[in-house]
C-alpha cells in the first residue's frame, strides 16, 4: 500500500480534524502518501484532491469542523457516480479509502466496497445514530455545548420566572436532547424514542410553578417536531411566560473536547492500520474502552437504540 486517501462527509463534527491529523501522522511513520479528497463524495466523483502532508494536518487537533471540507451528496446511491468515484480513484493511485462521517456515508462507502475498492470508516456525526459503535466523534463536543447553553439559559430563566422550551439536534434521534436534559436536570424532555404527552408535561408544571418552582426548563429533540406545540402549551396551560431557543449549528461546530480529540486519534491511526493489514468493509468503533472493527453491513442493517436506563429516564419525564 503506497497510497491511501481520505474524505469527510455529511454533516461535519468536532472530531474529525483530529482523525485527519493521526491519519496523516500515522501513515508517515508507515511510509504511506495520504491524498485528501475536498468536500466528502463531491470531491472524489469531481477529482478534487490534495495532498495531505504533516503540514496540512499541524495545529488542526484544536479546529472545529472539517479541514478537507464536507457534503451531502445524495446522487452517490447511483452506481454511474459510484463508477466516476472509482475511476477518480485509479487516476490518483488511491490503493485504500478512508471515510469519515455518518451512517449515509457510510452506506457510500459500503456500496464502494461492494465495487472491490479497499475502505474502512470511522463514525463522525453529532446525532449518536450510528449502530456498532457506543460513540461517534463529535458527539462529545456537541454535548458539552448543549449542557454549557442550557446553564447559561437557566441563569436568564430564573432571573425572569420563565419556561424555557430548547431544542437540539439529532434528526431521527433523541440521544442529544435526553443527555443534555439529563446533565442539567432539566423537567421535561419530548424525544421521538419515547410516547410524550405535551399536555400532560404543561399540566405538571403548571403544578409545580404553583408550588413554587421558580422555573422550567424542557428539552425538545429538533426529530419531535414538537417545539412550538410544546411552547404554546405551556403558555396556554401553565402560567409559565414561556420562550423557545433553538440550538440550531451552534451545536456543530467548537474545539474538540478532550474525549473526542484522543477518539480521533485512536479511530484514525487504527483505520490506517486496517488497511494496510488488508481488511476492507469495516467501520472502526468503539465498544467499551476497546477500539474494535464492526462489518458494514452490521452498522446499515441495525439501528442504534437507547439504553435501558436511558428509556426509563425519558419516559419519566415525558409526561
Ligand atoms: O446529522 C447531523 C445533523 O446535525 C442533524 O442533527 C441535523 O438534523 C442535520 O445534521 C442538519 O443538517 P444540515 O446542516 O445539512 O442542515
Amino acid at each position: 500500500m503506497k497510497r491511501i486517501a481520505v474524505l469527510t462527509s455529511g454533516g461535519d463534527s468536532a472530531g474529525m480534524n483530529p482523525a485527519l491529523k493521526s491519519i496523516v501522522e500515522q501513515s508517515r511513520r508507515d511510509r504511506i502518501s495520504v491524498t485528501g479528497f475536498l468536500r466528502g463524495y463531491l470531491g472524489l466523483v469531481n477529482g478534487l484532491a490534495i495532498e495531505m502532508y504533516y503540514k496540512t494536518v499541524a495545529g488542526i487537533a484544536r479546529k472545529g469542523g472539517t479541514v478537507i471540507k464536507s457534503s451531502r451528496l445524495p446522487e452517490f446511491r447511483e452506481i454511474s457516480v459510484q463508477k466516476q468515484a472509482i475511476a477518480n480513484l485509479g487516476k490518483n493511485e488511491i490503493d485504500g479509502l478512508i471515510v469519515i462521517g455518518g451512517d449515509g456515508s457510510i452506506r457510500g462507502a459500503s456500496a464502494l466496497a461492494a465495487l472491490g475498492v479497499p475502505i474502512v470508516a470511522i463514525p463522525a456525526s453529532i446525532d449518536n445514530d450510528i449502530y456498532g459503535s457506543d460513540i461517534s466523534l463529535g458527539v462529545d463536543t456537541s454535548l458539552n455545548t448543549i449542557v454549557n447553553s442550557i446553564d447559561i439559559i437557566k441563569d436568564t430563566a430564573s432571573s425572569h420566572n420563565r419556561a424555557f422550551v430548547i431544542e437540539t439536534m439529532g434528526r431521527t434521534s433523541g440521544y442529544l436532547a435526553l443527555v443534555g436534559a439529563m446533565a442539567t436536570g432539566a423537567e421535561a424532555v419530548v424525544i421521538p424514542e419515547v410516547p410524550y404527552d405535551i399536555e400532560c408535561i404543561a399540566n405538571r408544571l403548571k403544578e409545580e410553578h404553583r408550588k413554587g418552582r421558580e422555573y422550567s426548563i424542557v428539552v425538545v429533540a429538533e426529530g419531535t417536531g414538537a417545539t412550538s406545540k410544546m411552547s404554546e402549551a405551556l403558555k396556554q396551560i401553565s402560567n409559565f411566560d414561556t420562550r423557545i431557543t433553538v440550538l440550531g449549528h451552534l451545536q456543530r461546530g467548537g474545539s474538540p473536547s478532550v474525549f473526542d480529540r484522543i477518539l480521533g486519534f485512536r479511530l484514525g491511526s487504527q483505520a490506517v492500520r486496517a488497511l494496510i493489514e488488508g481488511r476492507s468493509g469495516v467501520m472502526m468503533a468503539l465498544e467499551g474502552s476497546k477500539i474494535v472493527e464492526v462489518p458494514f453491513e452490521d452498522v446499515l442493517t441495525h439501528k442504534k437504540l437507547l439504553g435501558k436506563r436511558y428509556l426509563e429516564y425519558a419516559r419519566r419525564l415525558s409526561r
